[in-house]
C-alpha cells in the first residue's frame, strides 16, 4: 500500500487522521486545501469571492489528476465528488476512504470551527449546512472503496480500522 485516500463531508477529520495515518505508516500527508492555496496563492474563501466555486473546482480537478500516482496520504476538500470526472479518477484509485459521521456531529464541528473559514458553511444555519450534506452522502458512498463510521470514536481507533481494513485488500 503505498497511496490512501480520505474523503468525507467538512469536518469529517480527513486532515486530522490523514495526519494520524502519515505518523503511522511513514507516508507523507497531503492536503488537499493546503495544495490549492499554494497553487492559486490566496485563501480559498477569496478565491470563492474573486473567482467562484466553478474556478475552485477546476483547481480541485487538477490536483486530483496530479495526485494519481502520488505516493502517500491524501486528504481531499469536502467537495471533491462533486464532479463526474472527479469521481471517476477517485474510483480508479486504490483506497479510497470515506469518513462517515453523524450529520449533526459534522454540521456541530464545522459551526464551531472558526479556524477555518469554509466559503460553503460560514454564515449559513444548520439547515443549510444540511442542505449541502444530503446530497453528497450517495456521491462519497459510491466514490469510495472503504467506509469507516467515525461518530463517538477516537482518532486512534479509526487510524486502527483503517489499517486493519486496507491489510486486508
Ligand atoms: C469544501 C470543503 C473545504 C474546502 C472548500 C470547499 C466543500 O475543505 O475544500 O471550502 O465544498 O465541502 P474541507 O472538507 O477540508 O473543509
Amino acid at each position: 500500500m503505498k497511496q490512501i485516500v480520505l474523503i468525507g463531508f467538512m469536518g469529517a477529520g480527513k486532515t486530522t487522521i490523514g495526519h494520524l495515518l502519515a505518523q503511522e505508516t511513514g507516508l507523507t500527508q497531503y492536503d488537499f486545501d493546503e495544495l490549492v492555496v499554494n497553487k492559486i496563492g490566496m485563501s480559498i474563501a477569496d478565491y470563492f469571492d474573486r473567482f467562484g466555486s466553478d474556478a475552485f473546482r477546476a483547481v480541485e480537478t487538477s490536483i486530483l489528476e496530479e495526485s494519481a500516482d502520488l505516493s502517500g496520504i491524501i486528504s481531499t476538500g469536502g467537495g471533491i465528488v462533486l464532479k463526474e470526472k472527479n469521481r471517476a479518477i477517485l474510483k480508479e484509485m486504490p483506497y479510497v476512504i470515506y469518513l462517515k459521521a453523524d450529520m449533526m456531529a459534522l454540521i456541530e464541528r464545522v459551526v464551531l470551527d472558526k479556524r477555518n473559514v469554509r466559503p460553503l458553511a460560514e454564515s449559513k444555519s444548520p439547515e443549510e449546512i444540511a442542505e449541502v450534506y444530503l446530497p453528497r452522502v450517495p456521491l462519497y458512498e459510491e466514490s469510495a472503496k472503504i467506509i469507516i463510521e467515525t461518530t463517538g470514536r477516537t482518532p486512534e481507533d479509526i487510524v486502527k480500522e483503517i489499517l486493519n481494513e486496507v491489510g486486508k485488500r
